[in-house]
């Protein structure tokens, strides 16, 4: 039987859903009580259209940019998603080599099915650690240490989470990690509980009740005196954070509402980007994520101001249908289709993406 071709990154989410135990899928799928901002986050894209500039020689078109100094090929990076391993069993490090090989940023999760080290090991790519703070901070210290020996670029502090979001299909199927699986940065020698003490299912249910639902500015000012790694906060949806993310000497922020994961009915990322964008002034890179399926999807995301985008979903999704080569694809139809559009846009770099380019509600009603 011929294959039919997969044409775009959306295609995936089928071919997962069908490939997966529902238990698993469900819980990469799926958003936080009605998911209202989880279909926002997709609609939102469809308010914003695009204004093309014509006849302006797009016969080389430069993708290529810089995150906190660092070269990469494209503004699209990999965010943070937990357990990849449920998708397929090389997990992480099939998409720490995926991102390798693109050229760009992978974000390994605090609650990944591989250990830093593992990743690390895995390709020669710039790595983000993403870290959740738990009640334990000498747990907190010991990640930072290890993804500082490791070699990662930055840390990046998910701040949307201080308790965990309500994700019904998870609560229905009493989702929990399938016991063969185990967080592998939170294992014994590190966390001080031996490996035969607990499966992965156990030790995932003992995490959840460690997130700490006191972290607060604080924190943030500790985390600095901890590690010298440039610190992203991912999780920002107001100008007034925004501001305070600024004096608190932050290196970046990632506008973001977790894939829906979180607080439901918060607007989608994409459309309170300008307001951050416009708080920030300029000071620090600002990111976004959500909903991000599409190469006009990263068009507009960087006309309304971002530095660049980060995937989450796509990169689960095919990670399951095809392993390490499926997260290629995905990354590759991105930078493609984002080329594409850029060409017919009139755009022939980064930094010829305007504002210009899109108009939103917001103009229309002007
Ligand atoms: C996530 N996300 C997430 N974020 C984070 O900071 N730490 C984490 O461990 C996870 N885990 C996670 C698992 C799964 C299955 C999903 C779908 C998401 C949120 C993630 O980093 C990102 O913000 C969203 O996924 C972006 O939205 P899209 O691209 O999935 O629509």
């Amino acid at each position: 039987r011929m294959e039919k071709q997969i044409t775009n990154v959306k295609e995936y989410e089928a071919i997962a859903k069908e490939k997966l135990p529902k238990m698993v899928y469900d819980f990469y799928a799926s958003g936080s009580e009605d998911q209202w901002t989880l279909k926002e986050n997709r609609d939102a894209f469809s308010s914003i259209l695009l204004r093309p500039r014509i006849l302006i020689d797009v016969s080389k078109v430069d993708l290529t940019t810089s995150v906190l100094g660092f070269e990469i090929s494209m503004p699209i990076m990999i965010a943070p998603t937990s357990m990849q391993k449920m998708a397929h069993p090389q997990g992480e490090l099939a998409t720490a080599r995926a991102a390798s090989a693109a050229g760009t940023v992978m974000t390994l999760s605090t609650m990944a099915t591989s250990s830093i080290e593992e990743v690390a090991s895995a390709g020669p790519g710039i790595l983000f650690f993403q870290l959740y703070v738990f009640r334990d901070r000498n747990t907190v210290i010991q990640l930072v240490k290890r993804a500082e020996k490791a070699g990662f670029k930055a840390i990046v502090l998910t701040v949307d989470r201080p308790v965990l979001g309500r994700k019904e299909d998870d609560i229905k199927n009493r989702f929990s990690l399938p016991a063969n699986y185990s967080l592998r940065n939170l294992e014994e020698p590190n966390i001080g509980k031996k490996k035969d003490e607990t499966d992965g299912s156990a030790q995932f249910c003992h995490f959840l009740g460690e997130f700490d639902p006191s972290l607060n500015w604080k924190d943030v000012k500790w985390l600095q005196t901890i590690t010298s790694l440039p610190i992203l906060l991912k999780g920002i949806l107001t100008a007034e954070d925004a501001r305070i993310a600024i004096e608190y000497g932050v290196s970046g922020i990632i506008v973001s509402n977790h894939g829906a994961r979180q607080l439901d009915y918060v607007p989608a990322a994409i459309m309170v980007l300008e307001e951050i964008v416009k708080a920030v002034q300029g000071k620090v890179a600002v990111f976004v994520d959500g909903g991000i399926r599409r190469g006009t999807d990263v068009f507009k995301a960087l006309a309304l101001g971002a530095s660049g985008v980060f995937i989450g979903r796509p990169v689960v999704f095919s990670l399951a249908a095809e392993g390490e080569d499926g997260v290629r694809k995905v990354l590759k139809m991105l930078k493609d289709e984002l080329q594409l559009t850029m060409a017919l846009s009139g755009c022939t770099s980064l930094k010829h993406i305007t504002r210009h380019h899109i108009f939103t509600n917001s103009d229309r009603a002007r």
